[in-house]
């Protein structure tokens, strides 16, 4: 029986006197948690980049601390007041505001609004549903967005940029399970390997990629690229997308500049096309998770993802930092038990 006195553990990232951070891993209690109409009990979350920056103090991400990140989390309701949800039922929350300004999933128990709450697919495991995660539902977004304005297989490759992050990696292998032919742009060219066995047929390193950046226009080479970086890799890219193509932004990685001008719009037609996964309609929402329990074989998951527990996360936070990791990182809730 779960009281307001149970308590559970949680990490907290906490603002130091000199304005550092620090993360740490504390016992919290069910009263402790904001107000919400679902109270969850927390199987797995996952490792994005804004958990990341939420926990390295970023304020543009979350604006007050102490502060409990992650903005996934897959577990069993305990207790709703909205008809919508009942006891024992397997959810899903993601987006929103979940893990930025309000208490997130790096905890065993989560309470929030019912409107942030979807049914978990049956067919897809609780584990599953956090390989995919944020970053694996913005890969289906961009996947899904270039497929809708049109480019086809037959168009020519579409160009992945960030291609081991957790979004490129999972974009690599829903592009190849869509019939594309895909070119991966990294910085870390030890992974080409690792990369041809998710879907990559051809490669740029972070250089090739960004070369041309000071022209107008560039040959035109993609017939659409998921960009997760930013900078003058997307502007490049963008100056190299074929007639029609269209191009997904959903990054910023490397920079939240865009050193561009309009010729690829004007002479070319490209479509740029802005992706969030944060605000996204729960009827999309659930649109795009029925389409990733359905549409794409999801085994490749288990060779791109690691899993951890709560008390292993920090350090591997301070790696995504440093853009050392690839792939997915699920952390497991229930091993603290
Ligand atoms: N709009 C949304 O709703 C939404 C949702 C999810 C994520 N995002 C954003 O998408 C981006 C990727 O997220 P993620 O979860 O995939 O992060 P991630 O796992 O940390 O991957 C980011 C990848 O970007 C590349 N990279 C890192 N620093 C770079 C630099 N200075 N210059 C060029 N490339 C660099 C690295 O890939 P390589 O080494 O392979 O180049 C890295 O693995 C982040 O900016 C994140 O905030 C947005």
């Amino acid at each position: 029986m779960i009281k307001d006195s149970t308590s559970f553990p949680a990490m907290v990232i906490r603002e130091n006197e000199d304005g550092t951070f620090a993360k740490s891993i504390e016992s919290k209690q069910i009263h402790d948690l904001p107000d919400g109409e679902v109270l969850v009990e927390v199987e797995y979350s996952s490792l994005n980049y804004k958990d990341a920056l939420s926990a390295s103090g970023n304020r543009g991400v979350t604006k007050k601390y102490p502060h409990t990140p992650g903005i996934d989390a897959t577990g069993t309701v305990i207790r709703s007041v909205s008809e919508k949800f009942s006891s024992g039922d397997k959810v899903i929350i993601s987006g929103y505001d979940f893990g930025m300004n309000t208490a997130g999933g790096f905890a065993r128990y989560i309470q929030v609004p019912s409107a942030w709450v979807m049914h978990k697919p049956q067919s897809l495991s609780a584990k599953t549903c956090m390989q995919i995660g944020t970053a694996g539902f913005t890969a289906a977004q961009s996947v899904l967005s270039i497929h809708e304005m049109g480019v086809l297989p037959s168009h020519g490759p579409i160009l992945v940029t960030g291609a081991t992050g957790g979004v490129g990696s999972i974009a690599v292998a829903l592009l190849k399970g869509s019939g594309y032919t895909v070119v991966a742009a990294t910085g870390k060219e030890e992974e080409y390997p690792w990369l041809r066995k998710l879907g990559a047929d051809d490669f740029l390193s972070r250089r090739q990629a960004a070369i041309g950046e000071d022209r107008m226009l560039l040959r035109e080479r993609w017939a659409g690229v998921i960009d997760t970086v930013g900078g003058s890799i997307l502007a490049t890219a963008i100056k190299s997308t074929k007639y029609n193509g269209t191009v997904t932004c959903c990054g910023n990685a490397a920079s939240g500049n865009l050193p561009l001008n309009v010729y690829p719009f004007i002479l070319r037609g490209v479509k740029l096309v802005g992706i969030d996964s944060a605000q996204c309609p729960m009827n999309r929402r659930e649109e795009i998770w029925h389409q990733l329990a359905t549409k794409w074989d999801m085994q490749f998951l288990d060779s791109m993802s690691t899993t951890t527990s709560l008390q292993e996360l920090g350090g591997i936070i301070d790696q995504m930092l440093q853009g050392k990791i690839r792939g997915r990182t699920v952390v497991h809730l229930r091993e603290d038990i």
